[in-house]
């Protein structure tokens, strides 16, 4: 005598089992395309209002209308037309992009533009004074052969003014320490100290 099968003794046939088991499965592509057809479409997100945001670059004022999220990098770049600032990992590990923020220097890349409002920025352009001169420690940069393809320069420069006006250029060491912020691809590191030596004390202040 034949054992009954554990289906048949929960009252299901095989025959019945297969015949729903299939039903299912062609049932499924309906009831997914019926689901998609339910499911609301996303709607397109509101566009954030922008930002006015006032700056005063290189003494000049500026009333930028922004995105929130624009960086001060990108808002002196494309916004205000200052390319001079350069963007080299826009992730706050280069130093290319610094700046002088109420004369204290800050990585643009990492500064939303909004943030700044009200203060005053310094970019390499705004330093060369106008009687054609240009700023010590500019001079320096030129006058030591401080760099090779310059990329880095306006935020080495830059540094460099903040560096002294910090006091921490009164060494080589501290020099090396408190630039090490700013790479240069090209490796002029001796020639960029030798210059804020050169300039440091006609920088102090200025
Ligand atoms: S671009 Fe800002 S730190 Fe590199
Ligand atoms: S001069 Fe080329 S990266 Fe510094």
């Amino acid at each position: 005598m034949s054992q009954p099968s554990a289906l048949s003794t929960n009252g299901l046939s095989r025959r019945k089992f297969m015949a729903g088991t299939v039903s299912a499965a062609a049932a499924a592509p309906l009831l997914a395309s019926r689901a998609e057809a339910a499911t609301p479409v996303a709607a397109e997100p509101k566009l954030r209002r922008p930002v006015v945001t006032s700056l005063r670059i290189n003494e000049q004022p500026y009333e930028l209308s922004l995105d929130a999220r624009t960086s001060l990098l990108d808002a002196l770049r494309d916004h205000a037309g200052l390319t001079g600032t350069k963007k080299g990992c826009d992730h706050g590990q280069c130093g290319a992009c610094t700046v002088l923020v109420d004369g204290k220097r800050v990585l643009s890349c990492l500064s939303f533009a909004a943030m700044n409002d009200g203060k005053d920025i310094t970019t390499v352009e705004g330093l060369a004074p106008s009687d054609g001169k240009l700023h010590p420690m500019q001079q320096a940069f030129i006058d030591h052969d401080a760099f090779q393809c310059g990329y880095c320069t306006p935020g080495q420069i830059l540094s460099a003014i903040g560096c002294v006006n910090e006091g921490h250029a009164e060494s080589e060491n501290d020099i090396r320490e408190y630039m090490s912020g700013n790479i240069c691809r090209c490796a002029a590191y001796p020639n960029i100290v030798a210059a804020i030596l050169q300039a440091r004390d006609e920088t102090k202040g200025a």
